[in-house]
């Protein structure tokens, strides 16, 4: 399918009543995470990793038969009290295939799948609508953030926030910033991930390097990650894998210099590099995952070199489709 009919199909989310089951991709940052909370260019695609929710009226409140669901995750109590306030209670069920706190977008993929279906039972809802209603949620629930995570999750395929390349879908605001987000072309590359399983808490690390970034030398920082994305953006468009490996290594750098790298992290890409045109640390850091660009015919080696390292490693192509209503006969797959 080419990405103007993945748009096409993708456009708005239908009115479905409940029972009524969704399903969202994780995502990956390749360029520009943490500066893009402040304003600043990012690129990322959606992973065809998923997360898929079911939704029922019911006695009580649940999820995954859990009857305190509310206290544990914010998530879907913003999501309740966003969408669903003063309603009949409602059992969900979650199943993922996108590892937790690990810098690949489960709490998105968990918030834009579960208001995709609670929008749906109230009438449908057109994707940008969708987007600030996840993105708010989302930043509700942790805080702090940009709508990055939540972009990639709703609109599927590779794309760029706060750069004018590609095709303009729509803009998201918050009360500071507003954000662009543009649809690029996919390369049709293989990403490798490794996940180092050490959890993350992406509002700390986002709270963390914004202190950083409150140092002399922050807005230079800041304007090294808006020169290395915009180069990076550019150099995906241009299908130069060599170029593109090369400032992975530099965005990593700087992500070093905002101190969102970790030892297990290091030693990751320390045994995948001599595979891969370059990587970096990939989403929140400080823990989670790394993403590298495997050289064309060493994607197996990379991914053993990562297993050897004791990663746990995910071979990724993009998700073309963002976040959409699942029938019956996929309920219960999980996975895509
Ligand atoms: C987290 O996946 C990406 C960050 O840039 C935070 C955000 O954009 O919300 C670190």
């Amino acid at each position: 399918m080419n990405e103007e009919a993945a748009a096409e199909i993708g456009g708005r989310i239908p009115a479905h009543p409940l029972p009524s089951s969704s399903r969202a991709p994780g995502k990956c940052i390749l360029f520009g995470e943490h500066a893009v909370v402040h304003g600043r260019p990012e690129l990322l695609l959606a992973l065809d990793l998923y997360t898929q929710i079911g939704v029922r009226a019911a006695p009580a409140t649940t999820l995954n038969a859990d009857r305190t669901p509310l206290e544990h995750n914010p998530y879907l109590s913003r999501a309740l009290e966003t969408l669903w306030s003063g309603r009949p209670p409602l059992a969900l069920t979650a199943v993922s295939r996108i590892p937790r706190a690990a810098g690949l977008g489960s709490s998105a993929a968990f918030v834009a799948a579960v208001a995709a279906v609670l929008c749906a039972a109230d009438g449908g809802v057109e994707r940008a609508r969708l987007h600030q209603i996840a993105f708010e949620i989302e930043q509700g629930a942790q805080g702090v953030g940009s709508p990055g995570d939540t972009a990639a999750v709703v609109g599927g395929g590779y794309l760029t926030l706060n750069s004018t390349a590609g095709r303009p879908l729509w803009q998201v605001r918050d009360a500071r910033h507003t954000w662009s987000v543009h649809r690029v072309p996919d390369p049709a590359w293989s990403w490798l991930i490794a996940y180092s399983g050490i959890p993350r808490d992406t509002g700390a690390t986002v709270r963390a390097v914004g202190e950083r970034l409150r140092q002399e030398d922050g807005p230079r920082l800041l304007e090294e990650f808006e020169q290395v994305a915009h180069e990076g953006i550019a150099a995906v468009g241009e299908e130069d894998r060599e170029k593109v490996g090369a400032l992975l290594n530099r965005n990593h750098g700087l992500l070093q210099q905002v101190g969102v790298s970790h030892p297990r992290l290091e030693e990751l890409l320390a045994a995948v590099l001599p595979a891969c045109e370059g990587g970096k640390v990939t989403g929140a850091g400080a823990g989670g995952s790394i993403v590298v660009l495997p050289k064309l015919g060493r994607e197996l080696e990379a991914s053993r070199r990562i297993t050897r390292a004791g990663g746990v490693a995910y071979l990724v192509r993009p998700a073309l489709r963002g976040v959409e209503l699942v029938g019956p006969a996929d309920r219960g797959t999980g996975t895509g």
